[in-house]
């Protein structure tokens, strides 16, 4: 065992990969890495493990605890410390005889030409957005024929091009020169990741945020991204077989199990890069996709529990508050109903449900701040409720086990797996009801089977009845995975050619009639949205009160109930889907309130109701009524409106 460091004996474990005399070319080469953040460090440190001696580095910022998940220098006692400090110093515990020329002040106009004096390859890892020195030093590569390499962390992948010398330019593949900033970074982004393979599973898009320089970026992607760099950094020294030079590029996702190879010959004027800037510049630098848009930035305590607040669900995601700030930790929500244009609120009780939901919401999140919610509340007008939050300091408040679960639960419409729940994981459910409130669960093949039977005729009443269509063709956004302010058309459930159907039926209400009487038009969307999901789930629930509720304080406190219920099982890794409609048309027959002017819509309805009492135990003191399953949360949701839209000026 040797405990002093000598250069062959610290690599001698390259030797195999590498042949003895490799390493000592590898020994001589000059790297230039611009930026010590995300990607730079690993590098960096990569890079010194391999064998590679000889540096420059620039990096003008301080490490700090947002930069934890990611960077390689970040930990609680380097923040606030400069980043190419924290770096070298890592570098030389590693090697101590590693050569550093450093670029404190970053790399610049002034100083590139220094910072690849004598450099055999750049590496960039230049923050996303700095855009002006990245177009700097890759023109500058190119001229004084130094190869470069870049790899971006792209979710839990990595997407890798290289710019060899006599080869494609990085201009000749971005175009960026003449564009805006904004317009820079999304060509950057589009030819970065042709192959987009990180798309489909971005589950909060709102945080890709192009105008506000913002982006999501994950440990895994910046792994991934800088062991490739080595490995390109590699075969350009040792002349090892193929690199591959833009417009050849490649993307490999470990999220996906997926290597795509791409090729955009002519680079940003390729006709596929021209059609995705053109739908990229609409969806990702309109100003409505910030969060901060209006000029909220995130900053009091009032505005971090109400942002966790806004994910909360409610009826067609119609988001049914408004929130008033009074001061930094107290706010007052203005709670209205949807009674006047939506069939499915007409006594506001499913309003007062997303109310209880809202504000049991909001009790979660302040625990993450270890803050209590005083709530007083004014609901002397019943269609426009008033709750003041005062947030007040509590030393015996912990975080709530169900706040990681907030911003990720959501509606799943689709089949779902079909295991049954164990006792451990019915027994938690349970038991996170108050008293007054109980489950009946319907597991059997037979229960599931009546249940999509009450779903299927159920559904005939919404999707047959003028006034549910009023609110339908409002709710859905076509052709959409995400909606701020509807559902997306892919969290419905139905496939394409359902979809297509079931947009053009809801142009007017003559072609569902006509659909209806002659192509049966509501048996496929009924099949697909509510037969075979009900067969496909774990089990069906009924959330029942002791006592019957009536009050909308009643509903509010069952609200409450209700999402630490939802929040459970997204916890225990269920999806959920409420079937709150037959709970709500029985309601409606029970208390003559009156929901359509069809007399066969309300003869399905009373078959409905029907059905439904034949299967629940106590039907008229049903709370809620729903299916779990075993899932992975849904690739399509309704996000909610941005906070500064939800916040409104004094009232
Ligand atoms: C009180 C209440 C009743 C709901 N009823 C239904 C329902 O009957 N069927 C359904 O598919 N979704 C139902 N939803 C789900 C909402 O449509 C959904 O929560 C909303 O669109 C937001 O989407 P997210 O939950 O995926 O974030 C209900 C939600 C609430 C709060």
């Amino acid at each position: 065992m040797n405990h002093s460091f000598e250069y062959d004996l610290a690599f001698s474990r390259n030797i195999g990969w590498f042949t003895e005399d490799e390493q000592q070319i590898l020994k001589t080469k000059r790297i230039a890495i611009a930026g010590m953040g995300g990607v730079g460090g690993f590098h960096l440190i990569t890079l010194v493990r391999l064998g590679i001696t000889k540096f420059h580095l620039s990096d003008f910022d301080q490490f700090a605890c947002e930069n934890t998940n990611r960077q390689a220098g970040a930990n609680v006692s380097t923040y606030g410390k400069d980043k190419l400090d924290t770096m070298v110093e890592m570098a030389k515990q590693i090697n101590p005889e590693i050569e550093v020329k450093l670029f404190p002040e970053g790399i610049n106009d002034e100083n590139t030409e220094e910072f690849l004096e004598d450099v055999d390859c750049y590496v960039d890892s230049l923050d996303f957005f700095a855009i002006k020195p990245r177009i700097t030093v890759f023109k500058l590569c190119a001229e004084k024929h130094i190869p470069a390499t870049t790899a971006a962390p792209i979710g839990f992948g990595t997407a890798y091009l290289n710019f060899l010398p006599g080869k494609m330019t990085f201009e000749e593949y971005f175009g960026l020169n003449g564009f805006t900033e904004n317009e820079q970074y999304l060509k950057f982004f589009l030819g970065l990741t042709p192959a987009a393979l990180q798309k489909s599973y971005l589950v909060d898009p709102s945080k890709l945020d192009l105008v506000n320089k913002k982006g999501p970026s994950t440990i895994v992607g910046c792994q991934l991204a800088t062991g490739v760099t080595a490995a390109q950094v590699t075969k350009i020294f040792l002349n090892r077989g193929d690199v591959l030079n833009v417009p050849w590029g490649l993307h490999f996702d470990a999220y996906k199990n997926q290597f795509k190879k791409t090729w955009r010959p002519l680079g940003h004027k390729n006709p596929i890069q021209q059609l995705a800037f053109s739908i990229g510049k609409k969806k990702l630098l309109s100003p409505q996709q910030s969060p901060i848009v209006g000029g909220i930035v995130i900053q009091t305590l009032a505005e971090k529990v109400l942002d966790y607040a806004r994910w909360s669900p409610s009826g067609d995601n119609t988001q049914c508050w408004r929130f008033e700030l009074i001061n930094e930790s107290s706010f007052i929500i203005h709670a209205n109903d949807t009674r006047d244009h939506v069939v499915y609120d007409l006594d506001g009780h499913s309003s007062h449900l997303a109310h209880g939901i809202l504000l049991e919401t909001i009790n979660i999140a302040a625990s993450k701040f270890g803050l209590k919610c005083n709530v007083s509340h004014d609901l002397s007008n019943d269609r426009l409720l008033k709750f003041t939050v005062e947030l007040v300091e509590d030393e015996t408040i912990t975080e709530s086990v169900l706040l990681p679960f907030v911003k990720v639960r959501a509606v799943q419409r689709r089949a779902m797996g079909t295991q049954v729940l164990n006792n451990a994981e019915r027994k938690e459910l349970e038991d996170c009801l108050p008293p007054g409130l109980s489950v009946q669960w319907f597991e059997s093949f037979n229960d599931k089977l009546s249940l999509a039977k009450l779903n299927f005729t159920n559904a005939k009443t919404r999707l047959t009845m003028k006034e549910a269509y009023a609110v339908h063709k409002e709710i859905i956004e076509w052709k959409a995975q995400f909606s701020e302010t509807k559902i997306p058309e892919q969290a419905l459930g139905v496939d394409w050619p359902t979809a297509r159907l079931m947009q053009w039926m809801f142009k007017s209400w003559e072609r569902i009639s006509f659909a209806n009487k002659f192509l049966a038009g509501t048996i496929l969307p009924r099949i697909q949205l509510d037969f075979i999901p009900s067969l496909k789930s774990s089990a069906h629930f009924a959330v029942r009160a002791d006592n019957k509720i009536e009050t909308t304080e009643e509903y509010i406190e069952a609200g409450k109930a209700i999402q630490r219920f939802w929040l459970t099982t997204t916890k225990l890794g269920f999806g959920f889907q409420p079937e709150q409609t037959p709970v709500i048309f029985s309601r409606y027959l029970d208390n003559d309130i009156s929901f359509t002017e069809d007399s066969k819509v309300i003869e399905n309805a009373k078959k409905g109701k029907k059905m439904f009492e034949a299967l629940i135990n106590g039907p008229e003191n049903t709370v809620f009524l729903g299916r779990i399953g075993r899932s992975a949360p849904p690739k399509s949701r309704s996000i909610r409106r941005p906070l500064s839209e939800l916040i409104i000026e004094k009232t």
